[in-house]
């Protein structure tokens, strides 16, 4: 078996050929689709707490070469830091976010393993590892590494590859290599004789990505590709001392324990058709977290505006928005009626003060992070 080094190596030199994901330069993000990224939402809603303004720190481990646009599209004022393995997607991630005027995020070639003796003493508020575990073969290193970066009350997201999810594109990487098959033109040459029933060409036509080099490459190149199933993400997440706080992909249940259980009945009847994403946070703020949940429920809370849907506001009497689903679940639409509805709240407004039938109304958006709530009481 190869060693981690030599794995790391070849994963390096995957991405300085592939650049992932390869976007056009002049590709942009709307501005609304990024909600979900906002830092202030986020701490407020797994805190209660409002972040001081001169201090929010997000990690991008693994950043690839485009997502520090979008987290600078959601945090213009937070400094942000991209660490990737390869040079080549850091070069063109730096190149995006600059050329759409960003200048917060600082590209930092590294190994997410080694990060914590990169950073010393800097800890942050958000750490995004989406689509980067399963491309490290001591992945619980790497998980240790990131709550080690963690601040108390932090959140990480994290995307990994299910293996019943997978099933069909593993089983095309490995007939590939089989047959010694190592670039992208003899794959789309196979792809074109293969015949309209052949699963080797529903793999790869079922796949978005799979239309581009880059994609087709990231699917069936890669020199590591693992996936988990349920149990080995939450043994992982455990040793490293992280827990679930919320899973996001599609469908996904708003009590971790309860999609945990629904997770599992759909691997063992494998009816599993996600990748797996969720928020997981420090187990030592585990108890911080239920104080919150538990006064949220029964105390007065500020309710306030999401930063990015505050921004996207002037736009809705002449544009109907819907953001694209990033918590799980759609969005309800943002419209004018609902514009005026929201305007409310660019200020903070005392819960108690809202008639049941508005609560009504402002709940759906606080589940959608359109609003969040703080405590009144910011000192305990
Ligand atoms: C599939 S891409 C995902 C990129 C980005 N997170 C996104 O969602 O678009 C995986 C990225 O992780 C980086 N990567 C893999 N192993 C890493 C490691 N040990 N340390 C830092 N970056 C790593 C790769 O270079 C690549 O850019």
């Amino acid at each position: 078996m190869a060693s981690p080094t030599s794995v790391q190596q070849a994963v390096k030199t995957h991405y300085e050929k592939y650049v992932y994901p390869r976007f056009p330069l002049l590709t942009s993000v709307r501005l609304c689709d990024t909600y979900a990224l906002n830092l202030d939402a986020l701490w407020a809603r797994l805190n209660g707490q409002k972040l001081e303004p001169r201090d929010r720190q997000i990690l991008l481990a693994g950043c690839g070469a485009f997502s520090p646009y979008p987290t600078a599209v959601a945090n213009p004022r937070a400094k942000i830091t991209a660490l990737d393995l390869s040079k080549a997607n850091l070069a063109r991630a730096k190149f995006h976010t600059r050329l759409h005027l960003h200048f917060n995020a600082r590209f930092i070639e590294g190994d997410l393993i080694d990060a914590p003796a990169l950073f010393g003493e800097k800890r942050f508020h958000f750490i995004d590892c989406y689509g980067v575990l399963h491309h490290i073969p001591d992945a619980v290193s790497a998980l240790q590494a990131m709550h080690s970066l963690l601040k108390p009350g932090a959140v990480a997201r994290i995307m990994v590859y299910s293996a019943g999810t997978r099933r069909s594109v593993q089983a095309a990487r490995t007939a590939l290599r089989l047959l010694r098959v190592e670039d992208v033109s003899t794959i789309r040459r196979l792809h074109r004789k293969a015949g309209a029933d052949s699963r080797f060409k529903a793999c790869i036509d079922s796949n978005y990505e799979a239309g581009f080099d880059w994609g087709l490459a990231d699917m069936l190149l890669h020199p590591y590709a693992k996936t988990y199933r349920l149990d080995e993400l939450l043994d992982s997440l455990a040793q490293a001392r992280l827990e679930p706080i919320l899973f996001i992909h599609p469908n996904a249940l708003p009590d971790p324990d309860r999609e945990i259980a629904r997770l599992g009945d759909l691997e063992r009847s494998h009816r599993l058709n996600i990748n797996f994403i969720l928020l997981a946070g420090r187990v030592e703020d585990s108890e911080m977290r239920s104080i919150w949940n538990r006064r949220k429920a029964s105390e007065d809370t500020f309710i306030t505006l999401n930063p990015v849907i505050q921004k996207s506001l002037p736009l809705l009497p002449f544009k109907r928005l819907k953001p694209s689903p990033k918590l799980g679940f759609e969005n309800p639409p943002l419209d004018f009626k609902t514009g005026r509805l929201l305007s409310r709240f660019k200020h903070l407004v005392r819960k108690s003060s809202l008639e049941p039938v508005q609560w009504g109304t402002v709940q759906p958006h606080l589940q959608a992070l359109f609003l969040t709530e703080t405590a009144i009481d910011q000192s305990v």
